[in-house]
């Protein structure tokens, strides 16, 4: 059992600037949390704050009922895994395992059956009388978790633990560490600055930026109710499209017209986020975001039946990459490089033109001046 709660942590590692900001957050047991952001904004601050290895400035971390502010780290019931593996270089690997027992001087057969236990679970069985300079990255990093592990913590803290892997094995330890959360039933909170990690392995996705929590929900929670236009721009591959465009009326409908009124370039909104729209940001110019996999070509638009919604937007095609399953057309439009993710059948090159037709449903519409999501869905 688990409970973590962040209470308006704060850290100033100097006295004029926030280094994280009123930090407020509760992790329950069995959850696998990820703090994601980009460099600096304040992720392995916050995890060290949890872990005791960073003073908290100001705020309450309170672990299990308990207050622990000023616990010792070794008080805390925790087990940080670090990037660079940390291993005993003179130690097998079986060493490296027992170690952390051998230290609370727990019988030998019981050391002997946790070590083996755990080996099973990493699949390193064939590896335990090895040293670590006889380890790959991947192996490496296997035995760091393990030797966490069998300390049985409260919970695993977790800073960018793949970060030192190449592409390959880092996609194959995110699913090993997706099973290893599964299989060891404990509370994982990990930091990284890679969406993808954060999407695939959290159930609860803490996005940061300049130490200042943005949104705490989900990882598709985040991805289809952002909470404002950074964590829009920054959760998603390729990255969700951004477009100036006006707010006016048309016939009760929302219409939003990109570029110049001459373009001629609109999409419309009908219904609820209409009216709720017009309410809030008519006449006013507002930046209008949708993903890549939402914009479609012709058919695929009367297929969905909202190709009348959209008026004049050809665009020209810059760079077509092919990823086998689809293929992603990238465009210049606003001065800003945007894509639309198509089937693979989509034989469009570079320099020709392609008529596009955005999904009103899946359009997001952020104020100009507080970058909020004017259609963001507070979750009660
Ligand atoms: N010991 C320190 N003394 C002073 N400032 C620090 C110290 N450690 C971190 N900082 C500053 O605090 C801010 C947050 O740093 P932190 O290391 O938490 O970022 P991060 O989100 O983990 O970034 P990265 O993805 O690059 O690891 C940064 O502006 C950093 O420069
Ligand atoms: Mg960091």
């Amino acid at each position: 059992m688990s409970e973590i709660t962040l209470r308006n942590i704060c850290k100033m590692y100097d006295k004029d600037h926030y280094a994280v900001k009123d930090f407020n957050l509760e992790i329950h047991d069995r959850e696998f949390v990820i703090f994601v952001g980009p460099s600096g904004c304040g992720k392995s601050t916050t995890l060290r704050m949890i872990a005791g290895l960073e003073d908290i400035s100001d705020g309450e971390l309170w672990i299990d009922g308990q207050l622990c502010n000023y616990f010792e780290p070794k008080d805390r019931g925790l087990s940080m895994v670090f990037q660079n593996y940390a291993l005993y270089p003179n130690m097998t690997v079986y060493g490296n395992l027992a170690f952390a027992l051998k230290v609370r001087h727990l019988p030998k057969d019981e050391i002997d059956r946790t070590v083996k236990q755990v080996a099973k679970t990493l699949e390193i069985e064939k590896l335990l009388e090895r040293h670590p300079n006889a380890l790959s990255g991947g192996q490496k990093q296997r035995v760091a978790i393990g030797s966490a592990i069998v300390r049985r913590p409260k919970a695993f803290l977790m800073d960018e633990p793949l970060s030192n892997l190449d592409a390959k094995l880092r996609a194959q330890m995110r699913i090993e560490l997706a099973k290893i959360h599964k299989e060891t039933e404990t509370t994982i909170i990990y930091v990284t600055h890679d969406q993808t990690e954060a999407m695939t392995l959290g159930t609860k996705i803490v996005v940061m930026k300049d130490g200042l929590v943005q949104q705490v929900a989900a990882p598709a929670e985040v991805y289809n109710n952002p909470a404002n236009l950074f964590v829009a721009g920054f959760i998603g591959s390729p990255s969700m499209n951004f477009f100036k465009a006006l707010v006016t009326e048309e016939d009760g409908k929302a219409a939003l017209l990109l570029g110049n009124a001459a373009s001629g370039r609109k999409v419309f909104l009908e219904g609820k986020r209409a009216q709720r729209l017009l309410k809030e940001e008519k006449d006013r110019e507002v930046t209008l975001g949708i993903r890549p996999e939402d914009i479609y070509e012709y058919q695929e638009a009367v297929d969905g039946g909202f190709e009348k919604n959209t008026v004049g937007l050809e665009e020209v095609v810059d760079t077509r990459e092919m990823l086998g399953a689809e293929v992603i057309l990238y465009f210049e439009s606003q001065g800003k490089t945007q894509s639309v993710r198509l089937k693979p059948e989509n034989q469009s090159k570079p320099g020709e033109t392609i008529k596009l037709y955005m999904n009103p449903e899946k359009i997001q519409i952020f104020d100009a001046e507080t970058e909020e999501n004017i259609f963001y869905e507070r979750e009660i």
